[in-house]
């Protein structure tokens, strides 16, 4: 069932998803040749909790990080560990956060030093097609619009959509219907309405779309061991444009910072 959000309700979700913005900010200062993924994973925890939120992924069924770590292949929940990263390395931190009991989701893929082009373009092209699922993200239009606007995107540009995982609704759990897809057909799908939240996230590889899971029942690779691109953000649809709840904008800063 899709539960639409009251104002009050969209207004502790602004919270949830600012700390969430807030922390991957803090992580985007750490990202550096050199240091662990299990570094970012302490900082993004401890963050969180000197907030007064919830690290959301933390032993959610057994998972053992507040962060999903995506180097290079790992598509989605990759564990923290004591790998360093490597000049040259892309490294996606996904992250969801309970404040006042609601979540907030969103993930950002660095580039760790310097990074070859086709990687480069990889990258820019995830986090437009993320901006592309936004603006589809219409009251009236259905989530198909969002699936198909991500999708055409992606594959004109040369690269492919992995297909077992999706965004979702988001509220007081972490994911709640509707599944939101990164394929699929226009008009498709449950209607868009004011007061439904949820993540958009697209997977984008750039070989083939296949991926393999880990005997763990988590982490998730490219098969043919390309790089994976994967950034997200949670929304809110509304009576006009969609509200976007969380917010690149501290990772910008940190970047910007460290040029
Ligand atoms: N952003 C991820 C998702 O929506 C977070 C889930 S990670 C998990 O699927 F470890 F908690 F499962
Ligand atoms: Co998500």
């Amino acid at each position: 069932m899709i539960y639409l959000k009251t104002a009050e309700e969209i207004e502790l979700m602004r919270g949830a998803c600012d700390l969430v913005s807030r922390t991957l900010g803090e992580v985007a200062k750490w990202v550096a040749p050199g240091v662990t993924t299990l570094k970012l994973d302490t900082i993004a925890r401890e963050f969180i909790l000197d907030n007064g939120g919830k690290p959301s992924c933390l032993g959610y069924h057994g998972f053992p990080g507040t962060l999903c770590i995506e180097v290079n292949e790992t598509v989605v929940h990759g564990f923290p560990s004591a790998y360093t990263l490597q000049e040259g390395d892309i490294v996606g931190t996904d992250c969801v956060a309970e404040l006042n009991g609601y979540h907030g989701d969103s993930c950002y893929t660095f580039a760790v030093g310097e990074i070859d082009e086709k990687t480069s373009r990889l990258l820019q092209i995830t986090k437009e097609s993320l901006y592309k699922g936004i603006e589809a993200a219409k009251a009236g239009k259905r989530i198909g619009d969002i699936s198909n606007a991500v999708q055409t995107f992606c594959e004109r540009n040369g690269y492919s959509v992995v297909r077992e995982m999706c965004g979702h609704g988001i509220g007081k759990s972490m994911h709640e219907d509707p599944e939101v897809p990164n394929y699929g057909r226009r008009g498709i799908g449950p209607v868009l309405k004011p007061g439904m939240v949820m993540a958009i996230e697209p997977m984008i590889n750039l070989g083939s779309k296949n991926i393999v899971i880990s005997s763990d029942g988590w982490q998730c690779r490219t098969r043919d061991r390309k790089p994976s691109a994967h950034f997200e953000h949670t929304i809110a649809i509304t009576h006009e444009e969609p509200e976007i709840l969380t917010t690149f904008r501290y990772i910008d800063e940190a970047l910007a910072a460290k040029q």
